[in-house]
This record gives structure tokens, C-alpha cells and sequence, in this order.
């Protein structure tokens, strides 16, 4: 039997390289990690793919979320990924929780996956922490939910951060099983589109945390939203290590803070590693970090003043999304109808 599912048809009658779905969870500030590691990324192939882009509001609740924090920073979300380039009339661009589909394929999923391939997720074990017994039952079966997200869609292509490779894979462990379980290709087995320096952005204050939304300190991060006398004051107090900058990439080994600096400046310049050590050489850190500020305030800045120009016309907002919604209900219904007579549910008459 194949696994490859069904092409997704061809947008407006032109033919796509495939179909990408990608998410975003609106908890916190958007940071630099989710722009170089995601973001950017969807600008780029949103003119080769059709493209459905996710603002993932049921993912973000299995944690307490404030109401009207949740409710600001999905629209905050949307701002982000319009001011970034996103295309809102050519992609689906839309919140989650408008979309009933997700959800109830998310149940169907419930029933695919095996408990013994949710417990091997890293990021759950993160999240969950020492209190296991007192995380949210919709904590564990998140990425069921995100394999629906992507599989509603039969998407081909998901670009995503390196750190979202895990639950990917499992998306892939779904659709197969769904298609062997029922004897069926119903769905593609979704590549991860995981590419560029900025595939893993670090914390500013340890080398070996990821930037997060959830970190605690602001330090620890660029928001997407911050200054330039915010980005320099981060930056200034990023931690190094007391080494001169390197010559080499062999001398980065085992330097986890200098290394993600050099990243950093690297995916925002669109350079390779060794042409920034070229264009670094014999530079103190601080004049580094400078330069760095100087580089990070050119790509953020105008982004940020696009976001805030939009983010004041809030029923512009709704209406671009649920515009999206419109689009993502239209496709993301037929594949569930397809879902429900494949698992032997009685079509509503
Ligand atoms: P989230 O909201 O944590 O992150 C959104 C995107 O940003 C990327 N990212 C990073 N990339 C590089 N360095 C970092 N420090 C960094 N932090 C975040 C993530 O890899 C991601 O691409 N579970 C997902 C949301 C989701 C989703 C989906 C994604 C729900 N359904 C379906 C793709 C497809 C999440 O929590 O992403």
C-alpha cells in the first residue's frame, strides 16, 4: 500500500510545490527564535506552496492562559506574521479554535497514537516538569492535536524550528498507522522543513536552553516588539565567555554562548559561519555585540513598527483571520468527511 496520500489540488488552477502548514503558539512575545526559525522561513516558501499559516490558541490553553492576554497575543501573532511578510490573501492565515476541524480530528488521533509514543516526547516531559501528576490531560496529547492541525490539511511540507522535529515525526507515526490501520492512504507523510542558522536560536543568558516565550527572565530573549535601547541592553548583557572572539570554527567547540551569538548574526545577515568570523576578526565581544545590535535593530525595527501600526486597528485583524478561517474550514471539512467514512461514521443526511 502506498503511504503517500493524495496530491493536494493546485491553488487558483496554478500548480504548487506542495502544501505547508505551519503553527505558532500565541502565549508570551514573539522572539527572534520564532522569526529565524520559523517566520522567515514561511515568507520565503509562500510563493512555491500553498500555504495554510496557524495561530495554535487550543494548543496554548494546555496551560493557563489570562483570557484578554491570550485574546491580545493572538492578535499580536497575526501583526507579527503580517509585519514579517506573510501574504494573508494568497495563504490561509487563521486561529485555530475557528477551525472546528482541528480539534475533531485531534479525537480521532486520540484514538491512533499509542501512550507509549506519547511518553517518549521530550517536550511534554519539559513542560510537565517534576509535577507530572498535575499537568493537563491536553498537555499529553498535544502533539496528537498538532498531527491534526498539519493532517487536516494534508500538508506535504512543515517548516519548523529544530525543536518541533520530535513531534513531527510522531505526526508522520500517526498518518501511517491511520493509513495502515484502515487500509487507506488517506494521509501524506508531512516533511519537516527544518533549514538555516536560525533553525536553533539559544537563550542570551545560557547556551544550552532554547529562547523561549515561557523563560522567565527577558534577558533570555529579543521580542520581536523590543527597541533598540531594549535589543542593545539584551544584547550588552548577553553571556559570553571569556575568550577572545573566535577565528575558526573549530574554536567554537564546546562555546555554547559565543557560538549562538555568531548564529544569530549569521541567519539575520544571511551569512555562512565562516564569512562572519571574516567579518568579526580581531573584534573585542563588545564591539561585537555592537555591531550585532546595529544588525538586529535593521531587521526588527521596521518589522516592529509595522506590527504596532497594526496591531492598532485590532478588527482589521479579526477580519484578515477570519477570512483565513473561511479558507482553512473549506478544506480542512472535506478531509474530516473523508476521516469519518474512512473510521466508519454514518454520514449526517
Ligand atoms: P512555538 O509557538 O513554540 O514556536 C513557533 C515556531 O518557532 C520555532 N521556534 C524556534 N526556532 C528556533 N529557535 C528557537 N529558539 C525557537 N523557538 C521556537 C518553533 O520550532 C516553531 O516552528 N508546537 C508548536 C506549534 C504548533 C505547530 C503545529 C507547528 C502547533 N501545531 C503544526 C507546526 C505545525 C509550538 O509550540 O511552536
Amino acid at each position: 500500500m502506498s503511504t503517500s496520500g493524495s496530491t493536494p489540488p493546485p491553488r487558483n488552477n496554478v500548480q504548487t510545490a506542495g502544501r505547508i502548514l505551519s503553527g505558532i503558539q500565541p502565549t508570551g512575545n514573539l522572539h527572534l527564535g520564532n522569526y529565524l526559525g520559523a517566520i522567515r522561513n514561511w515568507v520565503g516558501l509562500q510563493k512555491d506552496y500553498e500555504c495554510f499559516f496557524l495561530i495554535v490558541d487550543l494548543h496554548a490553553i494546555t496551560l493557563w492562559q489570562d483570557p484578554a492576554e491570550l485574546r491580545r497575543a493572538t492578535r499580536e501573532v497575526a501583526a507579527g506574521m503580517i509585519a514579517s511578510g506573510v501574504d494573508p490573501v494568497n495563504n490561509a492565515l487563521f486561529v485555530q479554535s475557528h477551525v472546528p476541524a482541528h480539534a475533531e480530528l485531534a479525537w480521532v488521533f486520540n484514538c491512533v497514537a499509542r501512550i507509549g509514543w506519547l511518553n517518549r516526547m521530550t517536550q511534554f516531559k519539559d513542560k510537565a516538569g517534576k509535577n507530572r501528576e498535575n499537568a493537563s490531560a491536553g498537555l499529553y496529547v498535544y502533539p496528537n492535536l498538532m498531527a491534526a492541525d498539519i493532517l487536516v490539511y494534508k500538508a506535504t511540507h512543515v517548516p519548523v524550528g529544530e525543536d518541533q522535529k520530535q513531534h513531527l515525526e510522531l505526526t508522520r507515526d500517526i498518518a501511517q498507522k491511520f493509513n495502515n490501520d484502515y487500509g487507506k492512504a488517506v494521509f501524506p507523510l508531512p516533511e519537516p522543513v527544518i533549514r538555516g542558522p536560525g533553525m536553533r536560536v539559544m537563550s542570551l543568558r545560557d547556551g544550552a536552553k532554547k529562547m523561549s516565550k515561557s523563560d522567565e527572565s527577558d534577558y533570555s530573549r529579543l521580542n520581536m516588539t523590543d527597541d533598540r535601547d531594549a535589543i542593545a541592553l539584551k544584547l550588552q548583557k548577553a553571556k559570553t565567555d571569556p575568550l577572545p572572539l573566535p577565528a575558526t570554527e573549530a574554536e567554537l567547540e564546546g562555546r555554547p554562548e559565543a557560538a549562538n551569538l555568531i548564529n544569530i548574526y549569521a541567519a539575520l545577515t544571511d551569512k555562512t559561519i565562516p564569512e562572519v568570523l571574516a567579518d568579526i576578526s580581531g573584534l573585542q565581544f563588545s564591539a561585537f555585540k555592537s555591531r550585532l545590535t546595529d544588525i538586529a535593530v535593521s531587521v526588527l525595527g521596521p518589522i516592529n513598527a509595522e506590527m504596532q501600526r497594526l496591531m492598532n486597528d485590532p478588527a482589521e485583524i479579526d477580519k484578515v483571520l477570519s477570512r483565513g478561517a473561511d479558507k482553512a474550514n473549506a478544506v480542512a471539512g472535506e478531509v474530516l468527511k473523508e476521516v469519518y467514512d474512512t473510521v466508519g461514521f454514518l454520514p449526517r443526511r
